[in-house]
C-alpha cells in the first residue's frame, strides 16, 4: 500500500463576510494565535466591511476587512489566511479583492512581520510603529504627574463633545466607530477650563480589556487617561497600543504592560498620520484594524 496520497488542490472563493458563521471567523483568527472573541468579531463586522476566502463546502480559509470613512479614506485589517494556505497567493488576492472594493480611497493599516512584505509589493509605505503593550496591571500605580484640569465620564450619547477633539487626532471624522464602540466602553474626558483636551475609552478585547483610542495633547494628559482605567484593573490583563516611545510607554511598562510585539503603520495613498508636538494625537489605538 502507498505511504502518502496527493490530495486535489481546490478552490477558494470570495463570499462578502456578513453571511459567514462568526465561529468560523473566530476559528480562523485562533489559528494564527489573534485573541479576537466571537464577540470581537461582531463587532468589527458591524464596524466595517469584509471579504473571506471560502471553498467549495464553505470552510473558511482567509479574510479581509475595511472601515470606510467618509468617501476617501478606509483603514484595512484582519487580513489572515489559514496557515494551510499560506504562500500561495491567497493573502494577494483578498487583497486585491478589497482594493477594487475600496475604489480610489486612501488607505492606512498596521502590518505584522508576516505581512510587511505584501504590503510592500502593494505599494504601501511605512509611517510609524505601533507598540503593543499588555500584561497584568500592577497592583499599586505608581506615583502620577500633577492633574492639570478634571475628570468627567462621558454618556456614549454625547460623543459629539470629544468630535473635534478626534478629529484632530485621527485625520478623517470617525464618529460612527466611535458610536459603536463606546455601545461596549467606560469614556472619560479630561476638560481644562470646560474644554474637552483628552479623552479615553476601555472596552473588553481579547483575553481582557484595551484602553483605546486614547487621545491627548501630552505625555502627562495622556497618562492621567490611561491611569483612570488602570486604576480599576489592578491584577487583570490589559492592552494598549501606542506609536509613543516617551512617558507614556514609560508609564505603561512601570504598570506590567511591557511590549510583546510591534506593527509597522504604512499607508498608500495620502499620509494617514500627521502628528504634532502640543497637539492633540493618538496616544492609544481603537485597535489594530481601526487604525
Ligand atoms: C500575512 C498573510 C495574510 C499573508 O498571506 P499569504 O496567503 O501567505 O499571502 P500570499 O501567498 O499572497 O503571499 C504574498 C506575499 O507575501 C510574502 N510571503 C508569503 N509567504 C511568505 C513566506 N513564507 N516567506 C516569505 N515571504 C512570504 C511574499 O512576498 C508574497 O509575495 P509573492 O506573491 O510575490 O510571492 C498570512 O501570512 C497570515 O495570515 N499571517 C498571520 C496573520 C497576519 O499577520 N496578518 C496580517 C495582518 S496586518
Amino acid at each position: 500500500m502507498q505511504q502518502s496520497v496527493r490530495l486535489k488542490s481546490f478552490e477558494l472563493f470570495a463570499q462578502d463576510i456578513d453571511g459567514i458563521d462568526v465561529n468560523l471567523l473566530h476559528a480562523l483568527s485562533t489559528s494564527v494565535g489573534w485573541p479576537h472573541r466571537p464577540k470581537d468579531w461582531e463587532m468589527l463586522r458591524r464596524a466595517g466591511k469584509g471579504i473571506v476566502a471560502v471553498d467549495g463546502i464553505g470552510r473558511v480559509f482567509g479574510s479581509a476587512m475595511w472601515f470606510p470613512h467618509g468617501d476617501d479614506f478606509a483603514t484595512i485589517g484582519l487580513v489572515i489566511t489559514s496557515p494551510r494556505t499560506q504562500a500561495q497567493g491567497n493573502g494577494r488576492w483578498l487583497m486585491e479583492r478589497v482594493f477594487a472594493e475600496c475604489g480610489g480611497r486612501h488607505l492606512s493599516l498596521n502590518a505584522t512581520r508576516a505581512a510587511y512584505a505584501l504590503y510592500r509589493s502593494l505599494a504601501f509605505v511605512d509611517e510609524g510603529i505601533v507598540h503593543l503593550h499588555q500584561g497584568k496591571v500592577s497592583a499599586a500605580l505608581p506615583s502620577l504627574p500633577r492633574l492639570n484640569g478634571h475628570f468627567e465620564e462621558l454618556a456614549p450619547g454625547r460623543l459629539a463633545e470629544i468630535a473635534a477633539l478626534d478629529l484632530a487626532a485621527f485625520g478623517v471624522d470617525r464618529l460612527p466607530l466611535l458610536e459603536l464602540l463606546a455601545e461596549q466602553a467606560s469614556i472619560r474626558v479630561l476638560r481644562r477650563d470646560g474644554v474637552a483636551v483628552g479623552y479615553s475609552m476601555c472596552r473588553a478585547f481579547g483575553q481582557g480589556h484595551v484602553i483605546g483610542p486614547l487621545v491627548a495633547s501630552n505625555d502627562d494628559d495622556a497618562i492621567h487617561l490611561a491611569a483612570v482605567h488602570l486604576e480599576a484593573f489592578g491584577g487583570r490583563f490589559m492592552r494598549v497600543d501606542t506609536r509613543s516611545t516617551g512617558a507614556f510607554a514609560a508609564f505603561l511598562r512601570r504598570n506590567g504592560l511591557s511590549v510583546t510585539d510591534t506593527v509597522t503603520t504604512m499607508s498608500k495613498g495620502r499620509r494617514f498620520l500627521n502628528e504634532k508636538p502640543g497637539e492633540p494625537m493618538v496616544f492609544g489605538l481603537a485597535g489594530h484594524a481601526l487604525g
